[in-house]
């Protein structure tokens, strides 16, 4: 069924139920809200380890990563989970701009799978999309010249079909682009002390301890979790020695869109986005990200004063009742920073970060349309054979993208990093002023996207998509080939 017609659908069966004299509000409508809110913190927050490598004789710096099955400890006992190098998620690769670098990943997983670095700029060959399937028992190396700003990305594997179970297993992990002219010293930057990955997703458990992969029930949307996991673990707590920490948010949860906060209100620092640091900070009470969509904030802290990082009730512009039934509606809490009686103190955040040239609507050859709604993009199933774009290499393109479908979308281009132009024709608000590469997609707000395409993508495809893994993995994916400007 049309996932817009779902929720449609939804709203007429508790209609019909609560005219019957069911219990709609007891059975339906009450348990579809979720709040952790004081579940408390008793974990300490693990820090991904930063993932090892070596120089080849070519001066490649090379990583080994490593798909494996294992269990792992979420905080109530151990359970069946996927992970990179180790039984749960994976380590943070951190290269600095300019170098050559090569990941080998090897498949030791009982099914193929594949690793897409998320927000790179790499040759179409490297992206490790649903064409780079990886046999189980076999590897495979992608090599590429980091060349982007100071950013903060993730890798996760893409095989068509079957993405989003192998990133809710626990297959996932950071990256971390490192280059002097776009990444400011000024900003916290010591990795695991003041510099934090928070790697977020939402988890739900069977009755027996296991990992609950099914689907939300009704909304159309596919796996939201009661429960989330931050690093890996429920409840995490951080403690913080250092007057401000940055935090490296990322939602890496399969469906659920998250509305960042702390609870006492306070504002924190906006200071960069998906592909890099923002012209300079923005006071911001709240950060909101879809799947796949990453903030770096800086959040200054009181000595002694525990603060917490919540998600907090937000419209997701599937009406008032819809939106609960796509997590809308939820209070998640996310982690606690527990900062020591004396901290230390840092430089002052600076009132510029980083250069960001804009794109603008005049440098733009042509304007491209895309529709998303019941598992295709323009009518479009995804089709592995099929070539939906073909952009000129080095050319710059606007995409204008829309949700026709009744519940919420997102959308994520490989290969590029984009801003965006408008938002429902208005000019976007600060959070969306730096380098994007997905942006979330409320139903019938149409936003415009301004990218520049690579000039030597070599041979091969990159996708686009939703980034609600159940919607990826039904076909709402397409393809573009960037090609030479004679051909
Ligand atoms: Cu994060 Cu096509 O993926
Ligand atoms: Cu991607
Ligand atoms: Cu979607």
């Amino acid at each position: 069924m049309a996932v817009r017609r779902r929720l449609a659908y939804l709203a007429a069966v508790l209609t019909l139920l609560a005219g019957s004299g069911f219990a709609v509000d007891r059975w339906v409508w009450a348990p579809a809200m979720i709040s952790t809110a004081g579940a408390g913190f008793d974990r300490p927050l693990p820090i991904p380890p930063l993932a090892p490598s070596h120089r080849d004789r070519h001066g490649r710096r090379v990583y080994d990563l490593r798909a494996q099955a294992g269990e792992h400890d979420f905080g109530a006992g151990p359970v069946r989970t996927e992970g990179f190098d180790g039984s749960y998620l994976g380590p943070t690769l951190r290269m600095a701009r300019g170098e050559q670098v090569l990941v080998d990943v090897h498949d030791d997983l009982p099914e193929p799978t594949s690793v897409h670095w998320h927000g790179m700029r790499v040759p179409a060959a490297a992206d490790g999309g649903p064409h780079q399937l990886i046999a189980p028992g076999s590897s495979w190396s992608a090599s590429w010249r980091v060349d982007q700003p100071a950013a903060t990305l993730w890798y996760h594997p893409h095989p068509h079909g079957a993405t989003a179970q192998q990133v809710y297993r626990g297959l996932a992990g950071m990256i971390i682009v490192d280059d002097p002219a776009t990444g400011s010293p000024a900003l916290p930057h010591e990795y695991g002390v003041d510099d934090i990955p928070v790697i977020v997703q939402d988890k739900r458990f069977t009755a027996d301890g296991r990992l609950d992969a099914a689907n939300a029930p009704l909304a159309g949307i596919g796996l939201l979790g009661d429960t989330v996991a931050v690093n890996g673990v429920t409840g995490p707590f951080l403690p913080v020695v250092t007057r401000r920490v940055r935090l490296r948010l990322l939602n890496a949860s399969n469906a659920r869109t998250y509305d960042f906060g702390l609870t006492d209100g306070r504002r924190f620092a906006l200071v960069g986005t998906d592909g890099g640091l923002l012209e300079a900070p923005v006071r911001l009470r709240r950060i909101m990200l879809s799947p796949g969509e990453r903030a770096e904030i800086v959040v200054d802290l009181d000595p002694g004063r525990t603060e917490v990082l919540r998600s907090f009730p937000h419209p997701l512009g599937a009406g008032r009742l819809g939106d609960r039934f796509v997590g809308g509606d939820d209070t998640l809490d996310i982690l606690q920073l527990r900062p020591a009686p004396v901290l230390r103190p840092g430089p002052d955040l600076p009132a510029v970060l980083a250069p960001l040239p804009l794109l603008t609507r005049d440098r733009a050859a042509r304007t491209r349309e895309f529709h998303l709604d019941d598992d295709a993009i323009n009518g479009l199933p995804m089709d592995m054979d099929r070539v939906d774009a073909r952009p000129i290499a080095g050319s710059t393109e606007i995409w204008r993208v829309v949700n026709d479908d009744g519940i919420p979308h997102n959308f994520h281009v490989h290969g590029v990093q984009f801003q965006v132009l408008t938002v429902a024709g208005a000019a976007p608000p600060p959070q969306l002023r730096g380098w994007k590469d997905t942006v979330f997609l409320p139903p019938g707000r149409p936003v415009e996207l301004i990218m520049q395409f690579p000039r030597h993508p070599g041979p091969g495809v990159y996708m686009f998509h939703c980034h609600l893994l159940y919607h990826e993995d039904s076909g709402m994916m397409g393809q573009y080939a960037v090609i030479d400007p004679g051909s």
